[in-house]
């Protein structure tokens, strides 16, 4: 039985199929209208989220499959003190496949240990977010036509966003990537990511805190959210929180080609304008994502 905890779970080949699959369904989704039929999805999300949540559900309804689940951890028995392996079991006699969302770093992984059921893992903490990453690979795919070759800037929250994590993880396994690491001192990009993935691996990146500096050399553009739940300290999160706001007159340094991506929520980092600019690509990133994760449920049900 297959999972997709990390990112990495899947090789590059796999990855690639899963997007053809994902492209597929763009272009024809009526034809999947039935692959699911009588699967039921479950989604475990114990911590908030619109849209990973609805675009699951979405994914498994455009499929034919139904869903269950609840909202939040109050509403759950984890608030009882429930286990997740305990959980997991549980929800292994209801439904076919489930998506875990948890503030615990290696919760979907426990869950994975214990469950007779494929699990997604839908964040896990300030960890991973291997979902938002094939969605992301999907989009930048469409608009650059590669994913290799390729100078990738990431702004923001580069210590806590865990969609930075999975990104830079996965594009690492592509072929000449740069990386340019834009982020106050206080959030950059943790020494893991830095020491197993870019240095182990040869990959040229640079650390910086100038975005307009960086922006002429970048193809892609990942704004980040700074992520206010994971602070010790609000005073900190209010002296960070608008480190970088992206703006027209920044966009006016960037490529003619340059692709804007932001996970979503936006909270301050990209101003309203930009959002006519043609190399803004974060609404399709939330379209893309109703199609990988309909890829994703089709490749693991089997
Ligand atoms: C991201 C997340 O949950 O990590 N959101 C998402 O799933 N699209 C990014 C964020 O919350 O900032």
């Amino acid at each position: 039985m297959r999972h997709l905890i990390d990112p990495l779970d899947f090789s590059p080949e796999e990855i690639d199929s899963l997007l053809n699959l994902a492209d597929r369904i763009r272009s024809d989704p009526a034809a999947y209208q039935d692959v699911a039929a009588h699967k039921k999805l479950a989604t475990l999300f114990y911590e908030p989220s619109t849209r990973t949540r609805l675009s699951f559900e979405a994914a498994m309804l455009n499929l034919g499959g139904h869903v269950l689940g609840f909202p939040s951890e109050n509403v759950s028995s984890a608030s009882k003190g429930e286990s997740v392996a305990d959980t997991i079991r549980v929800i292994s006699c209801y439904a076919d496949i489930v998506a875990m969302r948890h503030s615990k770093e290696g919760a979907p992984l426990r869950a994975s240990r214990y469950s007779r059921i494929p699990v997604i893992n839908a964040g896990d903490g300030g960890h991973q977010h291997p979902t938002q990453t094939m969605t992301d690979l999907m989009t930048i795919r469409s608009r650059m036509g590669r994913l290799d070759n390729l100078t990738i800037g990431l702004c923001g929250d580069l210590k806590f966003g865990r969609t930075v994590h999975s990104l830079i993880k996965t594009m690492a396994r592509c072929k000449n990537i740069r990386f340019v690491l834009i982020s106050p001192e206080e959030l950059r990009v943790p020494d893991y990511i830095i020491k197993d993935v870019l240095e182990a691996k040869g990959i040229e990146y640079r650390e910086t805190r100038s975005l307009e500096e960086s922006m002429p050399e970048l193809d892609i553009l990942y704004m980040t959210r700074v992520q206010k739940e994971r602070f010790f300290n609000e005073e900190d999160y209010i002296r960070l929180k608008n480190s970088y706001i992206l703006t027209s007159e920044k966009m006016a340094l960037a490529k003619e080609n340059m692709a804007v991506l932001h996970p979503l929520p936006r909270v301050n980092e990209i101003a309203l304008d930009v959002d006519d600019d043609p190399r803004a690509a974060y609404f399709e990133q939330v379209q893309n994502a109703v199609y990988v994760r309909m890829a994703l449920i089709m490749t693991l049900l089997g």
